[in-house]
């Protein structure tokens, strides 16, 4: 199998990997006729589920009428209409395309940093939240926290300023942090995953934290950008986590959910003000970035269809209709296995499994795959952290399946002492 993995390690060890032959719903079906219930939308993409007909048959017809144009001197409507759409939803008025979650945030930093070269107030600095994950390419690593994953790149990564995780215990430090930015104009904005924090564990924190941030980085002319690849689309309560804050980015990026897990897409939303630093005859204002599928005219048909289908009431009610099972389902827990925390948000449900070996490496991440998928179930914990995150096409019976086999986990193997 020549094929290399992503946060895979490959050795004679590595657990086989599983062929999918077609999915369907909530469901990968394999050679052999196993149906397995994904409960991690394939890496939080397919918010609808799998195989939506929906927007298949908007790729469908696409794919029949245009395929592809050099973008920066061709448009076309599925494009346009999906900024407008956006652009009417979140009050930001431009978008710039790129191909995925990483080039979305790479995207949002050069323009945050253009805007000020733009007016002739370079500022170079971001403030990120500690536990960040904001993807893989050298931008978004450098305002990542430092990890497994950045180390081998350490020395290339620039500096970022750490705000510590809002949460209670933080406050006096947090808010420690935000005033010493007073007087600062070296801060280009601050970058954050609003309310959840998806790979550092589904970390969750409360609107009113960014809030404050916001406001902070604000008042010293700093902009601030919200990463809602994880959170888009549902995610968290609302169509966008930000939809929850009061206080409403200067720049967003979107991917993941963009599409409804078809096509890879990546979208910069900018407000307006920032998208006129730009607006020039001068060449060296422009924003010299692309990619060659930028715009593709699938994925935006594709991310037409998907905001299409969050506009139909059905949609919402069967959000809301998972959303209660899952908060149902959080607080029985609770009461059950109190030393052992659950979370939930939307439809995030999360546990912190008991281990004294805690981060991304924990034993857990590979023991608990084994276990769920024995019993056809996907899902794919992060350290010790097992959370479900269910598509809207599963049902209220499939999330109780889907925490029984949590259950039976945490009573069989994660209470045996080695670990
Ligand atoms: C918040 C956030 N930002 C950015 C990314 C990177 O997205 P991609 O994997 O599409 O490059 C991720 C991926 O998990 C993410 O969770």
């Amino acid at each position: 199998m020549p094929v290399w993995r992503p946060y895979t390690s490959h050795w004679e060890g590595m657990p086989p990997t599983l062929p999918i032959v077609r999915a369907t719903g909530s469901y990968l079906y394999t050679a052999d006729g196993r149906a397995i219930w994904d409960g991690t939308c394939a890496w939080w993409v397919t918010v609808h589920g799998h195989c939506h007909p929906f927007i298949a048959q908007a790729i469908a017809e696409q794919a029949h009428t245009l395929d592809q144009v050099l973008f920066a001197d061709f448009t076309h409507s599925p494009a346009e209409a999906l900024v407008e759409k956006l652009s009417h939803h979140t009050g930001l008025s431009w978008g710039f395309f790129s191909d995925d979650g990483s080039t979305a945030v790479e995207v949002a930093l050069k323009i945050a940093l253009q805007y000020f070269h733009n007016r002739g107030e370079p500022r170079r600095k971001f403030l990120a939240l500690e536990g960040a994950y904001h993807g893989d390419t050298f931008g978004a690593m450098s305002v990542s926290a430092r990890s497994a994953f950045t180390s081998p790149f350490q020395e290339l990564l620039f500096e970022v300023e750490w705000l510590p995780f809002p949460s209670h215990e933080n406050e006096g430090k947090l808010w420690e942090s935000l005033e010493s930015l007073q007087g600062r104009t070296d801060i280009a904005g601050f970058i954050g995953e609003p309310i959840v924090q998806g790979v550092a564990g589904m970390r969750m924190y409360e609107a009113s934290y960014w809030d404050a941030i916001a406001r902070a980085v604000r008042r010293i002319g700093g902009l601030i950008i919200a990463d809602e690849v994880f959170t888009g689309f549902g995610r968290t309560g609302t169509l966008f986590a930000t939809d929850a804050c009061n206080e409403k980015p200067d720049i967003l990026c979107l991917s993941k959910g963009l599409t409804g897990g078809f096509l890879p897409l990546g979208l910069t939303l900018v407000r307006q003000e920032v998208f006129e630093a730009f607006y020039s005859s001068e060449p060296a204002h422009a924003l010299y970035h692309g990619h060659s599928y930028t715009a593709n005219p699938l994925a935006c048909a594709a991310a037409l269809a998907n905001l299409s289908l969050w506009e139909r009431p059905e949609t919402w009610e069967k959000y809301h209709l998972l959303v209660e099972m899952q908060r149902t389902l959080a607080a029985q827990w609770q009461t059950l296995y109190p030393e052992t925390p659950v979370r939930q948000k939307g439809l995030i449900w999360a546990v912190e499994l008991p281990s004294p070996e805690k981060g991304y490496f924990a034993p857990h991440r590979h023991l608990f795959k084994k276990y769920a998928l024995e019993r056809n179930i996907f899902l794919r914990p992060l350290g010790t952290v097992i959370y479900i995150l269910p598509a809207l096409s599963s049902t209220p019976d499939e999330l109780i399946k889907a925490v029984g086999v949590v259950e039976s986990y945490l009573k069989e193997v994660a209470a045996a002492p080695s670990l």
